[in-house]
């Protein structure tokens, strides 16, 4: 499995992956405004990986991250003992709906987090997300606490767990 900057004909398929994720559809993808897009190609503050098989095929999941929180999550008081200016936002991830709870999702997280093995990394999570959470804390996440929102880009009563990863000791 390969972990690849999101190329243009990429698009296509990040965007039926959002699709048949979004909340709409039972699933936990909230934001269109996060859902990968042409702009996100050259927008130097995001990076978007898609996880392939082969450099030639379609992306069977992606990781989009951010070099900054969006900004309730990084005002968090949550983030008062943590140094997070260097830190990396998992902005969304999401595999598609045909292939999830196959170990995708893991082998995803673990390219990215080889991929980036100085970076703190900071996300929040659902806590009706199981897959999600259990995701997260199998990659060393660790709760800071809760986040919640009663507009949660038109969601009411989002809650959710506030995680970060600090890079393995002597890594
Ligand atoms: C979250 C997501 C990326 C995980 O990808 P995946 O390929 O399905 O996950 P994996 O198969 O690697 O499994 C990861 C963990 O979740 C568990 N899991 C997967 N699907 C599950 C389900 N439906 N119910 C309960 N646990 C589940 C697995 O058992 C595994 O836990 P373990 O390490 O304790 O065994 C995927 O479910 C997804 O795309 N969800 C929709 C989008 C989304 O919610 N994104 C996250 C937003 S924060």
């Amino acid at each position: 499995m390969l972990l690849l900057p999101l190329i243009g004909e990429d698009i296509y398929t990040t965007e039926k992956i959002f699709n048949e994720n979004h909340v709409s559809k039972g699933g936990f993808l909230y934001s269109l405004s996060s859902q990968p897009s042409r702009k996100d190609l050259v927008d130097f503050d995001i990076k978007v990986y898609t996880l392939k098989n082969t450099a030639d095929s379609n992306p069977l999941g992606y990781v989009k991250v951010t070099l900054h929180a969006h900004k309730d999550v990084s005002d968090s008081e949550l983030l008062y003992y943590e140094d997070v200016s260097e830190a990396l936002y998992i902005s969304q991830c999401a595999v598609m709906k045909n292939y999830q709870k196959g170990g995708l999702g893991k082998v995803m997280f673990d390219l990215l987090f080889r991929m980036y093995p100085d970076k703190i990394f900071l996300s929040h999570v659902s806590v009706r997300n199981l897959p999600s959470l259990k995701l997260h804390y199998r990659h060393n996440f660790k709760k800071l606490g809760v986040y919640q929102s009663e507009d949660f880009y038109g969601y009411g009563g989002y809650v959710s767990d506030l995680v970060i990863r600090h890079p393995a000791r002597g890594s």
